[in-house]
């Protein structure tokens, strides 16, 4: 699809982009760390959004309409949600499937508290979206981390199947799927989905689908397959999660969607916390959901993805001789994942902290990802390329120190 912005000179901005142009920004990303250090942690993108997207909001802010929801926004929204989902993943999604509600983790925080049994646990895959290792304890709900399989290249990252049939067969009332999987950057098959399917129906465990990255799928030939749109997810334990704020960018305008169908979509909007959300959800993000999922919306992330795939190679090409540093190259997100076991580092250093040392890269720690990935840093790789490389210049300096 083609859009009819400049995507030209939307290349240029981007390759452009320094550290003084980011940080007078403001962002969280470029605000969290002093000095000289390049931002590289939080998933937020420094791309920018899309033209369509920005037009939309200075639109509203030029007509001061910053009000509560309009019904017909959330409806042209919700529209639009749908249509993208049958356009681009093959799954029809009635339009009434969609709620609106401000974020993903408030989705997950009213699944545990209203469709899991009290005193259930929480199943979640690991390396996981930190807060999905905190959010059950603080709704009462145990959380029990099932650390990936693990084999070689680039899709080597797996659910371990049986042990979440053991959590489960132990009670467990909810499993967190995060598809495309942050932070290894795993597009999950259809017959991993239809796997998981299985054990939810013969189990009833609850699945909710994180599904925000979708709209990020780098890897050529990768395609991203909904879990609901599979034959054996049942409708009355399926519950997708997404938003458009990863592929575009506007993770603070609160307007994300919960896709239900059937009993599970009754039993979702009959739950008075999950209407209340719905009122919760921001106009301006509904009008950033609908510009983001028009054609040029979508020609902007477009070649948004083929930029973060060339700066993922870039990356990949220059760490691939680096002793001690394993490169997980995502098949979507704009995350990789670096495994530095292999590297001698000063006494009591993760690797994260290691390469903040100034000058350096500022990434996210491994640990918050769940037991066991001390060793592991998450890479964002969503900037302009001229900071890629000086990330890149800078990270091989830093093992290169180690001697
Ligand atoms: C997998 C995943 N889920 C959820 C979120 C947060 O989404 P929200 O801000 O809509 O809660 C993120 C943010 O990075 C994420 O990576």
């Amino acid at each position: 699809m083609t859009g009819t912005f400049d995507a030209a000179s939307t290349l240029v901005d981007f390759d452009a982009l320094t550290p003084a142009v980011l940080r007078s920004r403001g962002s969280l990303k470029w605000s969290q760390y002093p000095g000289d250090v390049i931002a590289a942690w939080v998933a937020e993108m420094d791309l920018g959004t899309a033209p369509a997207v920005r037009q939309a909001l200075e639109g509203a802010v030029q007509d001061a309409a910053l009000g509560y929801m309009p019904a017909g926004l959330a409806l042209s929204a919700r529209t639009a949600v749908a249509r993208f989902h049958e356009e681009a993943f093959g799954w029809s999604v009635p339009v009434e499937d969609v709620s609106l509600l401000p974020d993903v983790l408030s989705a997950l925080a009213a699944l545990i508290d209203h469709h899991t049994r009290p005193g259930s646990a929480v199943i979640v895959p690991t390396p996981a979206y930190m807060p999905f290792l905190s959010i059950p304890g603080a709704h009462g709900r145990r959380c029990i981390e099932v650390p990936a399989l693990r084999g070689q290249g680039r899709s080597s990252w797996g659910l371990d199947l049986e042990a979440i049939e053991a959590a489960m067969a132990q009670g467990a009332g909810l499993l967190v799927l995060c598809n495309p999987w942050n932070p290894v950057g795993r597009v999950l098959s259809p017959a991993e989905l239809d796997a998981v399917a299985a054990l939810s129906a013969r189990y009833g465990v609850v699945v909710l689908s994180d599904e925000i990255h979708s709209s990020l799928v780098i890897e050529p030939g990768a395609v991203h397959t909904p879990y609901a749109s599979r034959p054996g997810a049942d409708p009355a334990l399926t519950f997708t999660a997404t938003a458009v704020s990863k592929g575009w960018n506007v993770p603070g305008l609160k307007c994300a969607q919960l896709i239900a169908s059937g009993p599970g979509r009754r039993a979702w909007q009959a739950s008075p916390l999950s209407a209340g959300l719905d009122d919760q959800a921001s106009a301006l993000g509904a009008r950033a959901v609908v510009a983001a999922l028009s054609a040029e919306g979508l020609a902007w992330n477009s070649l948004v993805r083929d930029y973060v795939r060339a700066n993922a190679e870039l990356v990949a090409r220059a760490l691939a001789p680096v002793e001690g540093v394993e490169v997980t190259v995502p098949q979507g997100t704009y995350l990789a994942w670096l495994d530095c076991s292999g590297l001698a580092l000063p006494e009591g250093l993760s690797p994260a902290a290691f390469f903040r040392r100034e000058p350096g890269v500022a990434m996210n720690a491994g640990r918050a990802f769940g037991a066991g990935y001390e060793s592991f840093c998450r890479l964002n790789l969503a900037t302009g390329r001229a900071l890629e490389e000086q990330t890149v210049s800078r990270l091989l300096q830093a093992v290169a120190s180690l001697g």
